[in-house]
C-alpha cells in the first residue's frame, strides 16, 4: 500500500511517499527559516503564502525520488490540525483536489497523531506504552493502549516546552528556531552557573508549567544587563534553562509511568530531537527501569513521512479504503486523545 502524506501546519512544507506502512521512499520537507528568522518566530500570514508557492513543488520532488506517479498512490493522507489555520488550508486543500481529481481515498490525520506515531517508521512498539509529545506547540503526556487509543494524562498549563526555547532564545537574540541553537550553547555552558526555577505544580499531576522558568530567564538577563551577575554567560543560561526543561519532562514522564504501572515510553515531537533529553531520559528513565524510543531527529521535528504512517495506520482495518472525503476541514486547535 503507497500512502502519499501531506504536512503544512506550521512552518515545513512537507511531502512523503510511505509503502507499507514504513518502508519509506521519500520524505522531502522544505523549511521556512528564512522567511520567519528575522522576525523571530513563525508569522502566520508569511507562513500560508510560502506554503502556497512550495506545496506542488514538494509533492512532486517526493513522487520523483520515490519513483513513483501519483496513478500509483492508494491512499493520500494529510494533516487536518492542530495547527495555523492558514497553514493547514493549503495542504488540506491540495490533497483535497488532488483525490477528487485523481479519485483517490483521502484521510486527514491529527498532528499529535503523527507525532506519536513517528516512531513506527522505525520498528513496531508494543503497545500499552506512555508518551511524551513535546513541539513547539504542545507539552502533553499521553498512555498509548493501541492505533487510535490515547489517553491523555497531563498538558501544559501554559507555554509549549518548544515554544519556551524559542522564546528563550528570542531573549537571548540567537535566532530561530530556538531548540538547536539553545542546545547548541548549552553544550558550552555550566548548567549551574545558575539555578532555574522547576515548576512541578500540585503533588502527583502529571501537567507542566514553563511560563514562570521563561519569566525567570528574562529576569536573569535583565539583571546581567544591569550589571548583577556579570559572571553569565549565554551558554551558561542556555545551559541552565535547557537542564530544567529537561529535569521536568524526565520527572514528569518517570511519574506517569509509574502512575500507569508502564515501562516503555515514547519521546516525540521537535524537542525529543535534544540531545540532552534524549541522554537524560535514557539514564534515569533507564536507571527506573524504563525502556525509551525516539524517532529519529528529522522525525521528531514536523514531517509528512509521520503524516504517511499515522495514515496508514488509521485505515489498516478499513482496507480496501473508499471515499474522498471531500467534506473535511482544518481545524486549529483539534484534540487528541480523551
Ligand atoms: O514538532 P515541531 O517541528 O513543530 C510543532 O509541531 O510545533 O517542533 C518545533 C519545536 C520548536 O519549538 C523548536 O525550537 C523545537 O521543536 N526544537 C527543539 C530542538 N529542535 C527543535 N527543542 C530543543 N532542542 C532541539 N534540538
Ligand atoms: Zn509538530
Amino acid at each position: 500500500m503507497l500512502v502519499l502524506g501531506i504536512e503544512t501546519s506550521c512552518d515545513e512544507t512537507a511531502a512523503a511517499i510511505l509503502k507499507d506502512g514504513s518502508h519509506l521512499l521519500s520524505s522531502i520537507i522544505s523549511d521556512q527559516i528564512i522567511i520567519h528568522s528575522k522576525y523571530g518566530g513563525v508569522v502566520p500570514e508569511l507562513a500560508g503564502r510560502s506554503h502556497v508557492e512550495s506545496i506542488h513543488q514538494v509533492i512532486e520532488k517526493s513522487l520523483n525520488e520515490a519513483k513513483v506517479t501519483l496513478k500509483q498512490i492508494d491512499l493520500i493522507a494529510v494533516t487536518k490540525g492542530p495547527g495555523l489555520i492558514a497553514s493547514l488550508l493549503v495542504g488540506l486543500n491540495t490533497a483535497k483536489a488532488l483525490a477528487y481529481a485523481l479519485n483517490k481515498p483521502l484521510i486527514g490525520v491529527n498532528h499529535l497523531e503523527g507525532h506519536l506515531l513517528a516512531v513506527f517508521l522505525q520498528e513496531t512498539i508494543e503497545f500499552p506504552f506512555i508518551a511524551l509529545t513535546v513541539s513547539g506547540g504542545h507539552t502533553e503526556l499521553y498512555r498509548v493502549d493501541g492505533f487510535g487509543m490515547y489517553k491523555k494524562l497531563g498538558r501544559t498549563r501554559d507555554d509549549a516546552a518548544g515554544e519556551s526555547f524559542d522564546k528563550v532564545a528570542k531573549m537571548l537574540k540567537l535566532g530561530y528556531p530556538g531548540g538547536p541553537v539553545i542546545e547548541k550553547m548549552a553544550r558550552l555552558g555550566n548548567p549551574s552557573a545558575h539555578r532555574f526555577p522547576r515548576s512541578f505544580l500540585e503533588k502527583g499531576s502529571l501537567d507542566f508549567s514553563f511560563s514562570g522558568l521563561k519569566t525567570s530567564v528574562r529576569n536573569v538577563i535583565a539583571k546581567r544587563e544591569h550589571g548583577e551577575r556579570p559572571d553569565l554567560s549565554d551558554a551558561d543560561i542556555s545551559a541552565g534553562f535547557q537542564e530544567a526543561v529537561v529535569d521536568v519532562l524526565t520527572a514528569k514522564l518517570i511519574m506517569a509511568c509509574e502512575q500507569e504501572g508502564l515501562d516503555r515510553v515514547v519521546v516525540t515531537g521537535g524537542v525529543a530531537a535534544n540531545g540532552a533529553l534524549r541522554e537524560r531520559v535514557v539514564s534515569e528513565g533507564g536507571e527506573n527501569g524504563l525502556k525509551a524510543w525516539f524517532p529519529k531527529p528529522v522525525f521528531c521535528t514536523d514531517n509528512a513521512a509521520m503524516i504517511a504512517c499515522a495514515g496508514y495506520h488509521k485505515c489498516l482495518d478499513k482496507l480496501p479504503v473508499s471515499g474522498n472525503a471531500l467534506d473535511l476541514d482544518a481545524s486549529a486547535t483539534l484534540k487528541l486523545g480523551l
